[in-house]
């Protein structure tokens, strides 16, 4: 087998946020060992890699981007593989989407992943930045990774070589000198709970998401981390009065002032100065640096 390689997608086809150019190529893998041949095929294509699940967390720049899509393999799971402590031990692929997870651990009774109800992407992606709603994180359940990174190839790697913090999921050991991985499946310890409570939670949490995020609009979730514990970054922009501020067809959301919406012909370089000015205007108000929290991909 070998990798399979297409033209380049325009990555504002590709993502929630709806900006971006065209990439260079897009790459898959069949089987475990053609992973092995991607560093290569990076070089030939003269591009940096660009892991994408749902593109639900990213900022991609308009223009042409010297960038490969590096696609995970195609769906598999989610099933029980095992248990462990009483819990349950359920494996699944990267690019199987966090909401259809999350539909089949309530029918089946396995708590712990509920509070992610509501969040679009892919469980790759999920994991890759240790996604978190209402006080549930993907870390918390997450007991082995499978991974590609070229210095160890493809392997699974336990829960003493990767930690995962605050929207961040970062592997240790050979793997952590890489400029890149690709995660291709993962595995969750899961409690015996019930479907009736699981779904009701999910419900909640839903409808919460729904009254205060706007989840319906072309947006990559909130732009900027949470400068400190309890201090929403939101609360902060919104105090300095950036809810609904807008430049082009790109503004700062009226529901929740962390999420930069794109309302028709979004273009990049709006949104990164818009950030810019919610940078400076919470830095001169608070005192608070904003970090962002998507992954601006593309960029000079
Ligand atoms: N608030 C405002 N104005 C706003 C936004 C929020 O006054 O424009 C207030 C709210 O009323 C509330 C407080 O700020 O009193 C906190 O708001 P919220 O519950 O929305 O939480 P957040 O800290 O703003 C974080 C995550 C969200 C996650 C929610 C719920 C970050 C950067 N954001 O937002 O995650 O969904 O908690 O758990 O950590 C994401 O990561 O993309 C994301 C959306």
């Amino acid at each position: 087998m070998a990798l399979v390689i297409e033209k380049g997608p325009t990555l504002r086809e590709r993502t929630t946020l709806r900006l971006g150019g065209r990439t260079l190529a897009e790459v898959g893998a069949r089987t475990d060992a053609d992973w092995d041949e991607l560093p290569k095929a990076l070089e030939r294509l003269g591009g940096r890699p660009l892991v994408l699940g749902w593109g639900s967390n990213i900022l991609a720049c308009d223009g042409e981007l010297p960038l490969v899509v590096v696609n995970p393999p195609a769906p598999v799971g989610p099933a029980p593989v095992g248990t462990r402590e009483g819990a349950i031990v359920v494996r699944v692929g990267a690019s199987v989407r966090l909401p259809l997870l999350l539909a089949w651990t309530a029918s089946k009774g396995l708590a712990g992943l509920e509070g992610l109800a509501g969040i679009p992407g892919t469980v790759g992606g999920a994991v890759a930045m240790n996604a978190g709603s209402y006080g549930c994180e993907v870390g918390q359940c997450l007991s082995r990774v499978k991974l590609f990174s070229p210095s160890t190839g493809v392997g699974w790697i336990e829960s003493d070589l990767f930690t995962c913090a605050y929207r961040s999921f970062a592997v240790l050991g050979p793997a952590a000198r890489d400029s890149f991985r690709v995660i291709l499946e993962v595995e969750f310890t899961l409690m015996v709970g019930s479907p009736e409570l699981l779904r009701k939670v999910m419900k909640e949490c839903l409808a919460r998401k729904t009254a205060t995020q706007p989840v319906r609009a072309a947006s990559a979730g909130c732009v900027f981390r949470n400068p400190a514990p309890g201090v929403s970054a939101g609360r902060l922009m919104d105090q300095a009065g950036l809810k609904g501020r807008s430049l082009g067809g790109m503004a700062f959301s009226e529901l929740h002032a962390n999420f930069l919406v794109n309302t028709g012909q979004g273009r990049s370089e709006h949104a990164l100065e818009l950030m810019d000015i919610a940078r400076r205007v919470v830095r001169e108000k608070f005192g608070h640096e904003l970090e962002t929290e998507v992954e601006v991909v593309g960029c000079s």
